[in-house]
């Protein structure tokens, strides 16, 4: 086995010597890796700021960021300083035991955002799901719900992950699709749409709806104004949580610390991920009142992982560089830029330019490829994904210049040109 091991790893270290071509590093992944997604032809090997650059040299505007993971740039100084002097110093306790680390993250995180308690996990599903867990048991707790009735309402076009739980929500059957038997007790309502929403409402085993301020993987869907503000008074007046899933929206994405500050309203649980980590570490979170969080007893949910000292310090690093960089008040101005000049491009194949802040779509017109419009992009040395077939979203870090959007949007106009 060890022998094995290393002419496995003496070979690699061969083909490091002499850097992979594009195609190889596609061909090999392509050959080692599950199929699960479908990666636009660019073999990535460095990052800074927004920009990335291939293996081959070429360097690319990044206007997808991770998913928004990548909100503060790719590798910037303060986040990757705290990381790597964490993890010399205590990387990985568990919750078995206390540490320093997390208790400062957990007070930072939940003065900032105004919740008494976090609960820390990884990824944006884990969070999700603990909203999810954490909702039933306060529906069995604390509004009487009939034991194993309770239910959750989801919005149509919803997207939080990949999990059993998260797939029984989705109303994309590439997302469902061949994994049933899906999770009893939840339901759809359709998104931006409060009537059907008090409807549900009536039901008393209804014990939370999440969703999502703006739908990102929808194709940045921003619903009507008044929606959140209609949300929390209906959450209000039935006694059903509002979980709000701004794990792609918060952080500055959209122009504000939180997508819910545009409506100045505030969920009952709070749940945040991506570029909580600073793109360099998952960290998820819940954040919620006591009321809320502490139907959860000791021992009936947690992570190995979630908020270990590395994440914690991680954490608190990407929350300083949100608080004192400027990052949102620039994703605001960017956004609008953007925007701006997306719509004066005239471009024919543009139906709808839509968004808020640096979470921005356009809709292309139907004559054209979503998808070829990105490998235009990508060819012309612009990072982009489609999403539904006739949708880009353009979501580059926060930290991005007046004159480097400009850039992309010439980049944008002239790819739109070629097709
Ligand atoms: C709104 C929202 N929630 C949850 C998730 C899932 O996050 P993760 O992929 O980190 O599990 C995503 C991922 O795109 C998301 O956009």
């Amino acid at each position: 086995m060890m022998s094995k091991l290393r002419a496995v790893t003496q070979r690699v270290s061969i083909n490091q010597i002499r850097k992979l071509t594009t195609k190889e590093v596609l061909e090999r992944e392509a050959k080692y890796s599950a199929h699960n997604y479908h990666p636009l032809p660019a073999a990535l090997t460095k990052g800074e700021g927004v920009f990335v650059w291939d293996v081959e040299g070429k360097r690319y505007y990044d206007f997808l960021s991770g998913y928004s993971a990548n909100n503060f740039g790719h590798c910037h100084p303060k986040i990757v300083e705290a990381l790597k002097k964490q993890a010399g110093v205590l990387h990985h306790t568990s919750r078995a035991f206390y540490s320093d680390a997390f208790g400062e993250y957990a007070k930072i995180v939940t003065k900032l955002f105004g919740y008494d308690k976090v609960l820390p996990m990884n990824t944006g599903v884990e969070a999700d799901e603990t909203a999810c867990k954490l909702s039933r048991k306060w529906g069995y707790y604390k509004k009487n719900i009939p034991k194993n009735k309770a239910k959750m309402i989801f919005a149509s076009g919803n997207f939080w992950g990949r999990s059993l739980s998260a797939i029984s929500a989705s109303t994309d059957p590439e997302s469902y699709e061949g994994y049933g038997p899906y999770m009893p007790g939840f339901e759809i309502v359709p998104y931006d749409d409060l009537k059907s929403l008090e409807t549900a409402f009536k039901d008393p085993n209804v014990c939370a709806f999440m969703v999502e301020p703006i739908q990102g993987e929808a194709g940045v869907v921003v619903p009507s104004d008044g929606y959140l503000k209609g949300v929390r008074e209906l959450c209000t007046k039935y006694n059903v949580i509002w979980i709000s899933d701004e794990i792609q929206t918060g952080l500055g994405r959209t122009g504000k610390r939180l997508a819910a500050d545009y409506e100045n309203v505030k969920p009952d649980i709070l749940v945040l991920g991506k570029a909580l980590g600073g793109g360099v570490y998952p960290v998820s979170a819940c954040l919620a009142n006591d009321d809320i969080m502490l139907v959860m007893e000791p021992g009936t949910h947690g992570s190995t992982f979630g908020g270990n000292p590395l994440g914690s310090k991680v954490a608190i690093t990407a929350l300083e560089v949100l608080e004192t960089e400027g990052v949102i008040e620039n994703s605001f101005k960017m956004g609008e830029h953007f925007r701006k000049g997306v719509e004066k491009l005239n471009s024919q194949l543009i139906t709808k330019v839509r968004g808020r802040g640096l979470l921005n779509a356009i809709v292309i017109n139907k004559e054209v490829k979503a998808e070829d419009v990105c490998l235009r992009l990508l060819n012309n040395g612009l990072l982009a994904k489609y999403t539904h077939g006739d949708i880009i979203r353009f979501s580059p870090p926060l930290v991005i210049t007046q004159e480097q959007v400009e850039d992309a949007v010439n980049i944008i106009g002239k790819t739109l040109r070629e097709m």
